[in-house]
């Protein structure tokens, strides 16, 4: 059996270990003058995204070039898959063409999981539809470790996670793991963006973002995810706004060292404000930037542990 990254779930609590101090091992990669070490030389990424993405993709596709692998990208609109090629065959033509790690995104929930069970090559969980998303949940706890100088813990932080709980892989990979480092989560939203069953989930919870302010000291804000809503039960975006969009008079009553998060893409005006965004209080550039050592330490999580290939990193 091949070790693939699917989910926070499938993650033991040494796993998330080993994947936080890799993390640690590329920021340091990451800050040289010459980015870029030769430890996946002669491996190959392939990215295989059938939805669309600009950070994600790209962060895994940088990650994979400075660990000197080759990259094959895979774009929907310009594939087979217009011809009428299946999920199997598609992923079985790229792991033929000799990929050694796909990287995966997909809009159906456990599409994934089912990729992993056909294929012999390792699989990166890159968003599948509303399920989960675990790279970009690392990144987050690895972004908040270092604003936090929290080691490898998110003891006594209290986040909230704000808007279109019930369409994302996002909160449900950040509720996992921000709670299993030690953080207290509260899910905040109308009762139409929040799932109807929330009874096993490891958080609190509301209706009112004013009410839970003053205890934050991490907002984390996210995109109503239209894609995944049909018209009829669309939120009325300037309804949502007025009760749950950030901007800098509900944030002024968040605790005074408060940061804001956002996983991107932002729709300026409707969940966070323009302002709120580009303040000294935002990390959303900063999740983007550890991204790229989140990544490359996934990577070689997966594919770099043969042959010692620890010793290619300087
Ligand atoms: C998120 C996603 O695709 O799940 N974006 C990302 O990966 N950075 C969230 C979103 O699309 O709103």
């Amino acid at each position: 059996m091949h070790r693939s990254l699917l989910s926070i779930s499938d993650l033991s609590d040494e796993d998330i270990s080993q994947l936080l101090e890799l993390s640690r091992v590329f920021f340091e990669v990451n800050a040289r003058e010459i980015p870029k070490v030769p430890a996946l030389r002669g491996k190959t990424v392939a990215t295989l995204f059938y939805e669309n993405s600009t950070r994600t993709r790209l962060s895994f596709e940088l990650a994979a070039s400075r660990l000197s692998a080759d990259v094959l990208t895979f774009t929907l609109a310009s594939s087979s898959v217009s011809k009428g090629e299946s999920l199997r065959d598609t992923a079985e033509t790229i792991e033929a063409l000799g990929a050694d790690l796909i990287v995966m995104r997909h809009s159906s929930s456990g599409s994934v999981q089912l990729v992993d069970s056909w294929l012999e090559v390792p699989l990166i969980n890159a968003g599948d539809g509303a399920h989960e998303h675990p790279t970009q949940a690392l990144l987050d706890a690895v972004t908040l470790m270092h604003e936090f100088e929290s080691g490898n813990r998110l003891d006594g932080l209290n986040i909230a996670i704000v808007g279109d709980i019930l369409h994302s892989r996002v909160a449900r990979s950040n509720v996992q793991l921000m709670t299993r480092l030690g953080a207290t989560v509260t899910l905040v939203g109308p009762p139409a963006l929040l799932p109807a069953d929330l009874s096993l989930w490891p958080v609190k919870v509301s209706n009112f973002l004013d009410d839970v302010l003053s205890e934050c000291d991490v907002v984390y804000v996210l995109r109503i995810q239209t894609e995944r809503i049909s018209e009829s039960l669309m939120p009325s975006l300037s309804e949502f706004s007025k009760s749950f969009a950030l901007n800098s008079a509900r944030l002024s009553r968040a605790k005074k060292d408060a940061v804001v998060m956002h996983p991107g893409p932002i729709i300026r005006g409707v969940e966070i404000s323009g302002d709120v965004a580009d303040s000294h209080q935002s990390l959303i550039r900063k999740q983007v930037k550890n991204g790229i050592s989140v990544r490359m330490a996934a990577l070689y999580w997966l594919l770099g542990a043969d042959k010692g290939r620890l010793e290619t990193l300087w």
